[in-house]
């Protein structure tokens, strides 16, 4: 994931844990067999890896960011630097798994045809990342916001329809076994500003600290007003999900 190179663990530790808590399931998924080599892409900071370690395969996260490469090293799983639209590995893996992570790639093709490369034949691909209107109302008012203020956002996330990743995988041989999206409402629990001071940067490239500060206290303003709230008055993003499994053929 290079574009989360600047991500600070703690930071991300106290906004996002949600994020691998809700990948358990897409383990489930995945299910990992004693002595298989799965590559876990965009493996952010190794807590899902070790999770998958723990069925006796033999694993390896791959992380942009090297502060999440050592993070999940830390946890005693092998783990590298590198930009999963560029990789090199050859028919090495038995399934790759990613959660959260793909719609940072915003050059799909290039990361399906490293991943068809690294599979081997009938090797799975099981994913979970945002679907078409994931955060919708977030990336709206980023925008907004950035251009009240003559900024222009930089569009940093991909969200395909079913439609449109079923078309990408099939380009690069991976049939689709199942496919699913849903909308996962979810409690942000540092609220919208941790949200924002841990996924925003990518999109505002070149603005001074204090400018981006500043958009983030008007786009949690705009975006307070939008979002549902639970009965504790806590902020619920618009999350959509897309989760599919599809095999090397
Ligand atoms: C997601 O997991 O859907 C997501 C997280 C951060 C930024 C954008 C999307």
């Amino acid at each position: 994931m290079s574009v989360s190179q600047h991500w600070e663990k703690e930071k991300y530790e106290k906004n996002a844990r949600f994020v691998s808590d809700y990948g358990k399931e897409l383990i489930e998924w995945l299910n990992p067999k004693k002595d298989e080599y799965i590559l876990d892409l965009g493996c952010g900071d190794g807590v899902l890896t070790k999770e998958i370690s723990k069925y006796g395969c033999k694993v390896l996260g791959l992380d942009g960011s090297q502060k999440f490469v050592e993070a999940t090293r830390k946890l005693g799983v092998d783990a590298i630097q590198g930009d999963a639209q560029n990789m090199n590995f050859e028919n090495e893996f038995d399934a790759i798994f990613s959660n959260a992570a793909l719609h940072w790639m915003t050059n799909p093709d290039k990361v399906l045809e490293g991943v068809a490369k690294a599979l081997k034949k009938g090797g799975r691909f099981v994913v979970e990342m945002g679907c078409k209107g994931n955060v919708e109302k977030i990336e709206n008012a980023m925008f907004e916001v950035a251009k009240r203020h003559n900024f222009k956002a930089v569009k940093c996330w991909f969200f395909p329809t079913e439609k449109e990743e079923t078309a990408l995988l099939n380009k690069y041989g991976l049939k689709v076994k199942r496919m699913t999206s849903f909308s996962r409402p979810t409690l942000l629990p540092t609220g919208i500003k941790g949200w924002l001071q841990t996924f925003s940067a990518p999109a505002f490239v070149n603005i001074p600290k204090e400018m981006h500060e500043k958009l983030i206290d008007e786009i949690a303003e705009k975006v307070e007003k939008e979002l549902e709230k639970n009965e504790n008055g806590q902020i619920i993003a618009d999350y959509v999900r897309l989760r599919f499994e599809a095999v090397k053929k």
